[in-house]
């Protein structure tokens, strides 16, 4: 049966810690909540689950927003209507990234501020991420556009930065021919 998770409000300051590195193999715990962590981010973003379990979507989560300051990342991608791909990454790590910056034209939201925030992030177009799959495998993750922004929000959680501590106060917002808005 599906359980909703307990996530974090912005105010708890177990999300301004350095989140440490995870060693393998991991428990079974740890296992379970990624497992609830992918079931609750892909209902979270179906229309009639979302109501029905009363969630806010959302496509990323880190540990640390569950209290648990470990760095492991989950995010669900909804690629097509309907179809989603999951990354769980463990221990990531940005190997490489593009010149080029972009921004979410509607800002950035997070699971742990349930309000809405101002301003436009700026975040690399293209990342390279590596890292760990559940069973320890070393694994490698080439993304673009929305996905980058999300493994950039998501790893900024693990160093203990949210999304809006990257708004400029003096500037908030970007033209079109300022930086690329998605
Ligand atoms: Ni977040």
């Amino acid at each position: 049966m599906f359980k909703k998770l307990n996530i974090l409000d912005e105010k708890d300051k177990r999300l301004r810690q350095i989140s440490e590195e995870v060693t393998f193999p991991i428990s079974k715990e740890y296992k379970q909540l990624i497992q609830r962590a992918i079931d609750h981010l892909t209902y979270s973003q179906i229309e009639e689950y979302e109501k029905k379990y009363d969630l806010r979507p959302g496509m990323g989560l880190a540990f640390p927003q569950l209290g648990i300051n470990k760095r492991i990342i989950i995010i669900v991608d909804e690629v097509d209507d309907g179809i989603f791909e999951n990354y769980v990454m463990i221990n990531p790590k940005i190997v490489s990234n593009s010149v080029e910056m972009i921004a979410a034209e509607a800002g950035e939201g997070c699971l742990s501020v349930n309000r809405e925030v101002e301003g436009h992030v700026l975040r690399y177009a293209r990342v390279t991420v590596e890292g760990f799959d559940e069973d320890g495998n070393k694994i490698k993750v080439r993304a673009r556009e929305n996905l980058s922004i999300a493994f950039q929000h998501e790893i900024d959680h693990l160093n203990g930065i949210l999304f809006y501590d990257r708004i400029d106060k003096k500037k908030k917002f970007y033209s079109d021919n300022e930086i690329r808005l998605i």
